[in-house]
């Protein structure tokens, strides 16, 4: 048989294994009344307001999105305090971890992870025909000087996930500033803070504090997680403006959809929205771990809305059965971790529901 012909890197690349949406597995094992628990999605649903700005702007769809997406820009640039060229907006925050890749790591150029952490780093990495090294979390938390030992003459990018995916760690201001301090100016920091907003912590590092720590510090942020808009695909960056000016040049012209866009203004503005989610996520995670101290389960407390859970039976099997009863939550396989199953904190009934199962299926 002929060989096909990819890009280098592109054959060994597996499919990103997405939680298991509810539609599918009704559909597959003909139940209804499932739960999702495995994508770390906001279980409130989606602020009001970008439902509104949502709805204001569907008969407008005729017309190509703000492609300098202005409004949305300084909205950011106001709560943030950073000019409009310090900032950009992603289909997600996982094209800004696609972008990073495109606009600065060369084929067989190289860059550092901490492990387990989100799959995306390596995966944009080596489609792009780069070298990720996988740096072993230390005690569930990341190294950072295993990240620095693992520099090289042609790294380009290290991505830290702060807090963590799927561990919900976090590290402190002084340790990510020193980090930083140590880092080569013309390595980018790509600082994935997905989670940031969970925090609950006193004196974990934000970095939008940090920008001017490092001249190379690129900050990802997404109004997918406690905004609720993660079907709408918006995430936004903040760097240094040379960095953005690059990362302009390679993104396509119209990345952000307007939706999107008239979604994410609003909800910046949609203050009730965010402290329900905060507060549901904190009742939620308190709710779930008296459960599975009951149970007997170890868990790693989180910074985050999800958090792992220690099964030592094995995380798949559990997530098998937990899902012949409709309660769809994470297995940790592809993360290096299986003992373990990732769970994300829902509403009051479905956590309920899930320690409910939890305790029956095991
Ligand atoms: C650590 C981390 N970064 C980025 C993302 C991507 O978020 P977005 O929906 O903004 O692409 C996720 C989504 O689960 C995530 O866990």
């Amino acid at each position: 048989m002929r060989r096909k012909r990819v890009r280098e890197g592109v054959e060994g690349l597996i499919p990103y294994p997405p939680g298991k949406p509810i539609e599918e597995l009704e559909r597959e094992m003909g139940i209804r009344g499932s739960i999702k628990l495995a994508s770390n999605e906001n279980p409130l649903g989606t602020s009001p307001l970008a439902v509104q700005a949502i709805k204001d702007h569907l008969v407008r769809l005729n017309r190509y999105p703000d492609g300098s997406g202005y409004y949305l820009k300084s909205k950011l640039s106001e709560k943030y305090h950073l000019p409009l060229d310090r900032i950009i907006l992603g289909n997600g925050s996982n094209e800004l971890i696609e972008l990073t890749v495109r606009t600065f790591l060369s084929e067989g150029e190289h860059a550092i992870q901490g492990f387990p952490t989100f799959l995306v780093y390596e995966k944009m990495v080596t489609a792009a025909g780069g070298r990720m090294t996988s740096v072993p979390l230390s005690d569930s938390r990341m190294d950072l000087k295993g990240i620095l030992n693992a520099i090289r003459p042609e790294t380009r990018v290290i991505f830290i996930n702060n807090p963590n995916n799927p561990t919900g760690s976090a590290i402190g201001r002084e340790e990510m500033l020193q980090f930083l301090k140590e880092v080569s100016e013309d390595i980018v920091v790509a600082l994935d803070e997905a989670y940031i907003e969970f925090v609950t912590e006193e004196g974990v590092a934000d970095g939008v504090e940090l920008l001017d720590a490092h001249p190379s510090l690129f900050v990802l942020r997404t109004f997918s997680k406690l905004y609720g808009l993660a079907g709408l695909r918006i995430g936004y960056g903040f760097g240094q403006a040379w960095m953005i000016d690059y990362m302009n040049r390679v993104r396509q012209p119209f990345n952000a959809n307007s939706l999107a866009q008239a979604a994410a203004t609003a909800a910046l503005d949609d203050d009730r929205f965010v402290s329900e989610t905060l507060e549901t996520v904190r009742d939620g995670l308190a709710y779930l771990y008296r459960g599975l101290e009951e149970i007997g389960l170890e868990y790693l407390p989180t910074q985050t809305n999800f958090f792992l859970i220690k099964v030592p039976a094995g995380g798949k099997k559990l997530y098998e059965s937990m899902l012949r009863q409709g309660v769809i939550i994470r297995a940790m396989d592809s993360y290096g971790l299986p003992e373990y199953i990732r769970v994300c904190v829902g509403l009051p009934e479905e956590n309920r529901r899930f320690i409910e199962t939890l305790k029956r299926v095991l």
